[in-house]
């Protein structure tokens, strides 16, 4: 493997962006305030889908502050070092972000109040997905073929692993009260009804016109267009413009256009495989 990374308990972290020193002090002494909301996903399931929901939800509907203030300042990537830096700027209730497999997440979220929303997608759009993200991305090894980056994937052989370990691992908290798992299949299908959801499990009332608000601004086409969410400003060190755009095609099902049915049915006997003793139906599976 040529790409630059360390492990951290046996898990790959680039370290333009990541330190041991600095995992150790997420996972060990992180501290988890009770009313904490922490997006978790595997890259490319729909972070910052999930961002800007929030963001909108816990400003009741003004879209002022995700037109005016960058997207990761808003939920800082709490295991990064530039995510370490803005998280002081924010106020209570703070909605932070992660891509952390379960056994290193902070380990004080186990016993406070605090919320977490589990975004999942279709692996093989996520596969998608960050093949044409890691065209433009610094810090990710650029795919040699579509056919070799797909076995890296499968392998868990980039950074954060595979999606399998990602999922098994936060599948343990699937029954807690305080963990909510939404797909972004389900978002898709119907925006409104997970955003009234994702209401629900926050604990937040919003009238018709303020949910109708929040569906509006936070659609494919509405953070395309807005600067402060696509990635356009300030990302000229870590993101090639030239290559390719962050809201790329948000679409489900692309993988359709990329995948040759026998990588389709390679991925599918690796996914039974890893997945076969999670007893879980997922939303994409069988579609
Ligand atoms: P595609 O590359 O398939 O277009 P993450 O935020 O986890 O990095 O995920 C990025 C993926 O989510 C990209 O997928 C991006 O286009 C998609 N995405 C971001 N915002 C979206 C939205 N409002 N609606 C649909 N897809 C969205």
């Amino acid at each position: 493997m040529s790409f630059d990374y360390f492990l951290y308990k046996g898990v790959k972290f680039s370290p333009g962006s990541y330190s041991q020193e600095l995992l150790q002090y997420v996972e060990n002494e992180f501290q988890v305030l009770d009313d904490d909301v922490y997006i978790v996903t595997y890259p490319k399931s729909g972070t910052h889908w999930l961002i800007e929901i929030l963001s909108l939800i816990n400003r009741d509907a003004d879209p002022t502050w995700c037109n005016s203030v960058l997207i990761w300042l808003r939920s800082p990537w709490i295991e990064t070092k530039e995510g370490q830096l803005q998280l002081k700027d924010l106020s209570s209730p703070r909605v932070l972000t992660s891509h952390l497999p379960f056994h290193i997440f902070p380990k004080a979220f186990f016993t406070s109040k605090a919320k977490i929303i589990y975004v999942m997608r279709n692996p093989k759009d996520i596969f998608v997905s960050l093949f044409y993200f890691a065209k433009i991305i610094c810090h990710y090894k650029d795919p040699e073929s579509f056919e070799q980056y797909l076995e890296d994937f499968l392998q868990g052989n980039i950074l954060y692993n595979s999606w399998f370990e990602h999922v098994r691992g936060w599948m343990q908290m699937k029954d807690n009260s305080n963990f909510f798992i939404i797909t972004y299949e389900e978002l898709h299908q119907d925006l409104r009804g997970c955003i009234l959801r994702i209401c629900k499990f926050l604990g937040k009332e919003l009238g018709d016109s303020k949910i109708d608000t929040i569906v509006k601004h936070s659609s494919f086409e509405a953070m395309k267009e807005n600067k402060m969410s696509n990635y356009s400003l300030g990302t000229e060190e870590y993101i090639d413009h030239t290559k390719g755009t962050f809201m790329r095609k948000g679409t489900a099902g692309d993988w359709k256009n990329h995948f040759t049915v026998a990588q389709s049915e390679h991925f599918d006997r690796v996914y039974q495989e890893k997945m076969k003793d999670l007893n879980m139906k997922f939303f994409w599976e069988g579609k």
